[in-house]
């Protein structure tokens, strides 16, 4: 097999949007970073150096990682961090995943501008075949700050509210249009007619799940964070943080002319909501008899609303989401297990916590808020979890108590929300299974503070989604619904808002994984915990030895 090498230097980089210019820490100067392209099979190396005075590590995101846990990136999970001036090489195989992904900072808040695409071609041709691609178009959709982000997130962290939020969506790092200073920072795609493109859609925003549409054209699902689905025929999709689609579009539209793309947020984390839109175009080539269908200069809001769902359409995103199903063919066969070994219940929820007494909170009634998984709100460890792991040395890192059930019993609608949760635990917390196990994790929203989904994403594993509902799970019930047939395949679940989703994981690669909502600014206030998968019974069951060059805390 290939060998690909990458080399990353993570430094800082002289940007201008909205006419803010700032130094914006990037990957070798790019922004959004560089893409890695890489055929299933291949073997990866990618050495990232750290050119700026802060700590930094990168994670590949959807990449099983097979008993490479410590090439996974969590800071404090899986690694200590990269420190100023120090490299670590990355490296990984990449087997049994191919389509669209992403790699990103995993460091405070830096994926707000270090990320970029993880493109795995397959090894045998695409299932949607008998139609033939023209060509490629990565779309990766962020979020801009004016301010520096680290500044961002510090204030957040000290005043106990919610972040200031961004100041544009942006498509492959541009505004577009509707925003000031930004009529040149816009995407545009240059297509023919009659022809099918790929689109990779990737969301790297920090704190938005988003709807993307193109304008008269109908989108096609057929892979979701790297695995074939079903194909979906849609309008609109629905896309939440660490999120991966690709997707099929014919450009079917012959009187030509330009189209728009375009980008906004189902429903933004806490107030206030920045319900802003980024657009590009989509532009055909053939300018005979070209149509405009967009006139650039009248553009605004209002008229690029028209293209996508509402904000807050809860039942496009719930019916969009539901309507993704897993190829289940002969040669893609559907792996969800049937029957689990063991069943994790777990709330996913924001709390309030009294406000340290040198300080005042601005969070809600004074106070500062939190988050927190079973009412344990995740405590960043001194060292990497892994390798206090390996060399069996858990004390004053890590310990293997997080509760399997929520402690407050079945109920979470209708609680008062500033009495909910106020005695959250703060803590290391994992639990651990066999090698193979089949695990089950329902993930339930609590009613307090609960106006959107949580995007919730499982590192070395990808799970399936067996099922997904409003109000509370019932363990006697639901489970007799599960779709154990043809469940989504995937590495991120959008949980609903006030809902609950449970997903089935074949737990068969060793080391620690890393669970936590990808809405960056709830990891931040603890919505985090982990597991561990033991080393199995046969040599090529068990954890990789630590590359030599792993970095030391
Ligand atoms: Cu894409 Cu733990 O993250």
């Amino acid at each position: 097999s290939t060998t690909r090498r990458f080399h990353f230097s993570v430094e800082w980089k002289k940007v201008t949007r909205l006419c803010h210019t700032k130094q914006l820490l990037t990957v070798n100067g790019q922004y959004p970073g560089p893409a890695v392209v890489v055929h299933e099979g291949d073997t990866v190396e990618i050495k990232v150096t750290n050119r700026i005075a802060h700590n930094t590590t990168i994670h590949w995101h959807g990449l099983r990682q097979y008993r490479t846990g410590w090439a996974d990136g969590p800071a404090y999970v899986t690694q200590c961090p990269i420190r100023s001036k120090q490299s670590y090489t990355y490296r990984f195989k990449v087997e049994d995943q191919r389509g669209t992904l992403l790699w990103h900072a995993h460091h405070s808040w830096q994926r707000a501008s270090v990320y970029g695409a993880f493109i795995i071609y397959p090894r045998q041709s695409y299932p949607f075949s008998g139609v033939h691609v023209q060509s490629e178009i990565p779309i990766i959709l962020g979020e801009w700050w004016n301010d520096d982000v680290d500044k961002v997130e510090k204030e957040m962290m000290k005043t106990g509210a919610g972040a200031k939020v961004s100041d544009a969506y942006t498509l492959n790092g541009l505004p577009g249009p509707l925003y000031p200073c930004s009529t040149k920072d816009t995407f545009t795609a240059n297509v023919d007619a009659g022809k099918t493109y790929i689109l990779r859609i990737i969301n790297a925003a920090l704190n938005n799940e988003l709807f993307f549409a193109v304008s008269n054209h109908t989108l096609t699902v057929v892979e979701v964070d790297a695995v074939y689905t079903k194909p979906v025929h849609t309008k609109a999709i629905m896309i939440a943080p660490g999120q991966t689609t690709t997707l099929l579009l014919h450009t079917d539209q012959h009187t030509g002319g330009e189209f728009l793309i375009a980008a906004t947020p189902y429903v933004t984390s806490v107030f206030p909501f920045n319900n802003s839109t980024t657009v590009g175009f989509l532009r055909y080539n053939d300018k005979r008899k070209s149509v405009n269908y967009v006139n650039r200069r009248r553009l605004t809001t209002l008229s690029t609303r028209a293209v996508l769902p509402d904000m807050l359409d809860t039942k496009f995103a719930t019916r969009f989401s539901d309507s993704i199903k897993s190829l289940g063919s002969e040669k893609y066969p559907c792996k969800v297990p049937t029957a689990i070994d063991k069943r994790v219940i777990t709330t996913i929820s924001l709390n309030l916590q009294d406000c340290p007494s040198n300080r005042t909170c601005d969070g809600y009634d004074g106070k500062r808020f939190l988050a927190s998984m079973n009412n344990v709100s995740f405590v960043r460890p001194p060292i990497s979890i892994l390798e206090s792991y390996y060399n069996k040395q858990s004390k004053g890192v890590f310990t293997l108590d997080f509760p399997e059930k929520p402690p407050n019993g079945f109920d979470f609608t209708g609680v008062d929300p500033v009495s909910e949760n106020m005695n959250t635990e703060f803590g290391t917390k994992l639990f651990e299974v066999e090698f193979g196990a089949r695990l089950e994790i329902v993930f339930q929203g609590t009613s307090f503070l609960n106006i959107e989904n949580h995007p919730l994403h499982v590192h070395g594993h990808n799970f399936f989604v067996v099922g997904r509902g409003f109000g509370n799970f019932d363990p006697e019930k639901d489970p007799a619904r599960y779709n154990l047939v043809d469940p989504p395949e995937r590495n991120t679940i959008a949980v609903p808002t006030g809902g609950w989703a449970a997903i089935r994981i074949n737990a068969d690669n060793p080391g620690v994984w890393f669970i936590h909502c990808h809405l960056e600014q709830h990891t931040s206030w603890g919505l985090a915990m982990g597991f561990i998968v033991k080393d199995g019974p046969l040599p090529s069951q068990t954890l990789l030895r630590p590359p030599h060059d792993l970095p030391r805390c």
